[in-house]
Formats: C-alpha cells, structure tokens, sequence
C-alpha cells in the first residue's frame, strides 16, 4: 500500500531510491516519483505507471544529489494519474512530502486551508497534510520539526511521512503512525524504506520506527522523538536477511520462484520445531502462553485474504484436535462490529506482511478488551508480530510476487504444528494420532516437492483452461478453504471471475452456472469425504461441466468423472491442504502467464495493504 524510500550520505541518492522503489513495487504501482535536492533546489519528477516508466522517463535529466525521497503509489485518493502522484511539492514550493496511508480529516482541514486561500493541484489527502504542516509553520514561526509534531497530532489517521526541506538541505524529517517505516543505519548515510528490502544491500542495522515517533535524520545524525518532543533512544535491530532472498534468482518471476521455494520454506518453518523422532513440537512464542491456550474458552482467528484462508484450515485442525471452539473473522468485520472478546479469548492474527492496517486494528482492541495475542507472521519485526503477545514466525522469506503463495503454506504448517502442540498438551489427541501427524508434517517438505513435479502437465492444462470467463472450485471439509484459496489464486492472476464453494453447497445455487464451458476444479484427494465429493463430480458431470480433479496418487475413483486429472502425494487429510495448495497456486500462475498479465504485479492489486 504505497512504498518509500528515502536516502541522506555519500552516495547519489536516484539510484539508491530507484533500486528501492523497484523492489518496494509489490506494495504498490500505480504511479511513482523521486524529490532530489542539489545546489540548483528541489526537483520533482514523477509519473503515472510502473517505476519502470518513471526511470525511462528521467534519462536525460538532472537527477544528480545526496538527499531525497520516492514514493511507489497504490492510489487511495484521487485517480492514479502524474498529478495525484508523490513527491507532493507544497504551496511554497520549498518542501516536499512523501506519504503512505490514509489521513481520515483530511476534508476538513483542506477546507480550512482553502479558506485561507490554498489552492491544491492534487485530490490527494498527502498535499492537503503537507500544506497543513507548511502553513503551521509559516505562522508559528518554529522550525518544521515542530510544526509537524503539532500537525500529526491534529490529524486522524495512518501514515508514514518523509519531508525534504530545500532550507535544511542536510535533514530528512519522518514519522510514522499505522504504516511501517525502517531506518538502515550506514557509515555516514541512512536509508528510509517501508520494508528492509531496499535497505539490506547497504546495511544490515536497522532501526523499526514505532507509531508516534519522529526521527530527524541527518548523513550522520539519527535522532528518534516522540510527539511529545521527548528523545528515545533507538533500538537498532540485526536484519537476518540475505539480498538474494528478495532477487529472482534465475525464475521468471517472483511467483515461480516463491512457489518452487516451498519444499524448502516449509521445511525452515518446521526445523527446530518439530522433532517427530522424539514426538516433540517447540515453539518458544507460544509456550509460555500454553496453560491460556489449553483453558482458552474460545479461539478466534483474525485475517484477511489468503491468510483468512489459512485460518479456515486451522478452524478445521484445532476444532479437531484441540476440542477448543474455534470462530475465523475477515478482520475488516471484526474490528467494526463490536465482537464480544474478553478474558479466556485467545485471538490468533494471521499476516504474511505484518502489516495489514484491518488485521493490526483488530488485534489491538481484543488486546485491550483482554485477549491474548498470537501472531502468526512471515515479516520479522513487523507491527502484528510486535502488537501481540507471543506467537511464531513462518520462516518462508521475503514474499514478493503480489500473490501470497509460500507464505500460505508456512501459515499452515505453523498453525498445524500450534493445534497439534495444544493437543497433545490436553490430551484431546491421542498419542497414536499425535504420533502419526506429526510424521505426517515433517513429510510435506518431501511430497511438495514431488506435487511441483506436475509441473509441465499444469502448464498443459492452464492453456487448455485459459480462455475460461469463469471458474468453480469446490471441495469439502480440510480442502473447502483450499479451494476458496484456488479460486482467489486465479481471480488474482488471471482476471478469471472464479468462485470457491463447498461441494455440497454447490446445489444451493452455483450449480446454475453450470455449462459445458464452465471450469469446475474439484479439490478430491483421498479423504473422508472422498466418497461424497466423487457424488458432487458427478452431478457437475451430468450437467455436462468440465471437470478437472486434484487426486492422491494411486486413486483411479475419479479417472471416469474427470475430463482432466492432477494428481498429488497423498497425506492425512489434515495435512493435506499443504500439498493440495501446490497444482492450485501452478494453475493460476500458468494462466496469467498465458494469458499475458503481469503475475508478479496484477492490476489493482498491493502486497501489503496498510489502508483499511
Ligand atoms: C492474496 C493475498 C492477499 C493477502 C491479504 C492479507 O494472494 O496476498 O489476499 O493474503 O491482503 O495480507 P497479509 O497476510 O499480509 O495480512
């Protein structure tokens, strides 16, 4: 949800911001600009499009300078045109801002600037907050620090800003409330960015700005505050980070590669974790909150999109192996809807990014209302994983492409391995079925990679399928949510209308969109509703649907049925949705890439939405 990057020191500041706004593109690419400053002033350049427009578009100019910002955009307010896009310049001229987030009173005070004679080139809410801390501090009199301290205290809402002054040519001004901001400390240089990515060529000592704080950066000079005008002294944390990790390594795109990582995340999420020789499950975020989670009342599930998925199949595990009532919420309801939470409540927050503004909301009032907080997070040192009060990293590694896919799978394995840890502890799993599920996890690594070997056949089958208006996927009980996961997988990547059902609804209604041209992808690998979902095959069949199954290897029961076949390792049907996940995620990528979209980056889309 709009990227920034920002830079002060030795170096020349458009290619180190360039870099960056390419790898921060995920959060956002609907229009993006640079503000540098050098001995001839401010210069603004921006444009409507990818970073890569942008770059081609300044060949030529005058970009040289040791100090400046950039922004990627992922349009909130106003249209994503060159006018709505960032650097905004204010009235003056002398300063340039920055922002991601949303301010919520921006009508308002554009209103009382307007009265006093503002007239604004943009509709976005970025321009009216920078005239408001310009026009304080014209009247003030006091420095811009100042003036931006009294500004966000006025203002409701989220942001991260960076402000470039042309009359302090040394100082970067940043604050951050709701949106993430990291600070790369080099010698003699910092770097600003929404995320470590691209900070982590230049250093590894970050400092993560809390909400609230102002930090007024110089070459040299880090200086944290609160609004209160009040130092802090900042925290610097160790990036455990690799720069190939966020590179495509030979892939031809950041889906493909982050697909074919899985066996490879899922098996650094599990080690040290999971030891199935000893029959033991470690997680250090989680113990010391055992005895809420073996008493809890109640387990509610907080996320949104795929990680929502991923709370769907843990709904699925715990309520089996825990015993313990489990209700999975779209955060965005949640926050609003004043739900009853309250002591004994465990809230389980799903998030690749960590930062998704509904889900972050939503776990800060159950905090207050007394729950405890588990995050289940991929993005270290992100604000859900600092929000909650315990929970467990997925290990899968910076996920580029805009469509979640080794995060998904590093969900479920943690989320598994949690379930099976409070089972085991309540004695509600036996230890026979403990045992078994337990090697079952630590096989997945193994059988994934063999799922990805269906690799040529998928591509076969997207360009069968590719021309499809639209989609049904269904399945039942573990593989119900993996087939909403589908379906979002291809509506995401190949503009394809597609719809997740459980089997057995299908009748209710969806069965009328049932024709000869319609796609029904049946999640049917072999478990104990396997029976049932062959019955729902056929009755997709005999309205002449073309059906497409995912079944376990060996398993002929639907060869008759289907008029294609996928087939996978088979797993405990509890382990399943892991390896089930794989020919989906291979199927929507293929068909983007037939159909000629841009898979790393679909239209609309961002990777990280810190907006509600
Ligand atoms: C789908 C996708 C989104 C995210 C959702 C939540 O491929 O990526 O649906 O799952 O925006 O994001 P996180 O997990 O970062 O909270």
């Amino acid at each position: 949800m709009c990227g920034i990057v920002a830079y002060i020191g030795e170096r020349e500041a458009y290619p180190v911001i360039l870099k960056g706004l390419k790898r921060l593109e995920y959060r956002g690419y609907d229009s993006s600009g640079v503000a540098l400053l050098n001995g001839g002033g401010l210069k603004v350049y921006k444009k409507q499009g990818k970073v890569a427009e942008l770059e081609e578009n300044l060949v030529g100019k005058d970009l040289h300078a040791h100090i400046g910002i950039g922004h990627t955009r992922w349009a909130t307010h106003g249209e994503p045109c060159d006018r709505n896009a960032h650097p905004h310049l204010s009235k003056s001229g002398k300063i340039s801002m920055i922002h991601n987030g949303i301010i919520e009173n921006y009508a308002q005070i554009k209103q009382d600037l307007q009265k006093k004679g503002y007239v604004f080139t943009s509709d976005t809410d970025t321009e009216v907050l920078l005239n408001f801390i310009e026009d304080i501090h014209l009247n003030n009199g006091g420095s811009l620090e100042e003036a931006v301290r009294i500004a966000l205290k006025r203002v409701v809402g989220a942001y991260v800003i960076v402000l470039l002054d042309e009359e302090h040519p040394d100082t970067l001004i940043a604050a951050r409330k709701g949106s993430p901001l990291v600070i790369g400390i080099g010698k003699g240089e910092h770097f600003l960015a929404s995320d470590a990515s691209p900070i982590i060529e230049y250093t590894k000592e970050v400092v993560y700005v809390n909400d609230y704080e102002l930090a007024i950066i110089k070459a040299d000079e880090l200086i944290l505050k609160n609004l209160g005008n009040e130092k802090i002294t900042p925290f610097i944390t160790k990036l455990d980070m690799e720069l190939a990790a966020i590179e495509k390594g030979g892939y031809d795109h950041f889906m493909l590669k982050e697909i074919f990582e899985q066996p490879h995340t899922i098996f650094d999420c599990l080690r040290g974790r999971l030891d199935a020789t000893n029959g033991t499950i470690t997680m250090s975020g989680i113990q010391q909150y055992a005895e809420q989670l073996t008493q809890a009342k109640r387990i509610i599930i907080v996320a949104c999109g795929t990680s929502w998925h991923a709370g769907l199949v843990a709904e699925y595990i715990f309520e089996e192996v825990t015993r313990i009532p489990v209700e999975v919420e779209y955060a965005s309801e949640f926050r609003y809807r004043n739900p009853v939470v309250g002591e004994g409540d465990v809230i389980i927050a799903i998030s690749q990014s960590g930062e998704t503004a509904d889900t972050l909301v939503a776990i800060e009032s159950a905090k207050e209302k007394g729950a405890i907080i588990l995050g289940v997070v991929n993005v270290v040192g992100s604000s859900i994983a600092r929000t909650s009060h315990g929970g467990a990293y997925t290990h899968a590694g910076p996920e580029i492409g805009v469509a979640s896919t080794k995060a998904f799978t590093g969900q479920l394995a943690v989320l598994t391995m949690m379930a099976l840890k409070i089972g085991h502890l309540k004695g509600t799993l036996s230890e026979k079925r403990y045992t078994h599920l337990l090697n079952e996890l630590n096989d997945v690594p193994e059988k994934v990679a063999l799922a990805l070997e269906q690799k040529d056949h998928i591509e076969a089958l997207a360009l069968k399928y590719k021309d499809a208006t639209d989609a049904l996927y269904l399945g039942r009980g573990y593989n119900f949510p993996v087939a909403l996961e589908g379906a979002l997988k291809l509506k995401e990547i190949s503009y394809i209308h597609a719809e997740g059902y459980p089997a057995a609804e299908m009748k209710h209604g969806p069965i009328a969109l049932v024709d000869d041209k319609l796609p029904v992808f049946f999640v049917a690998t072999k478990d104990s509703f396997h029976e049932k979902v062959l019955s729902n095959m056929q009755e997709i069949k005999a309205r002449k649907g073309k059906v497409i199954a995912i079944v376990s290897e060996g398993d002929d029961a639907a060869n008759a049925l289907a008029d294609d076949l996928i087939t996978v390792p088979f797993a405990d049907e509890l382990i399943a949705p892991m390896i089930n996940a794989i020919p989906m995620q291979l199927l929507a990528y293929y068909i983007g890439v037939a159909k000629g979209y841009d898979v790393d980056k679909p239209r609309n889309l961002a990777k990280s939405v810190t907006v509600e």
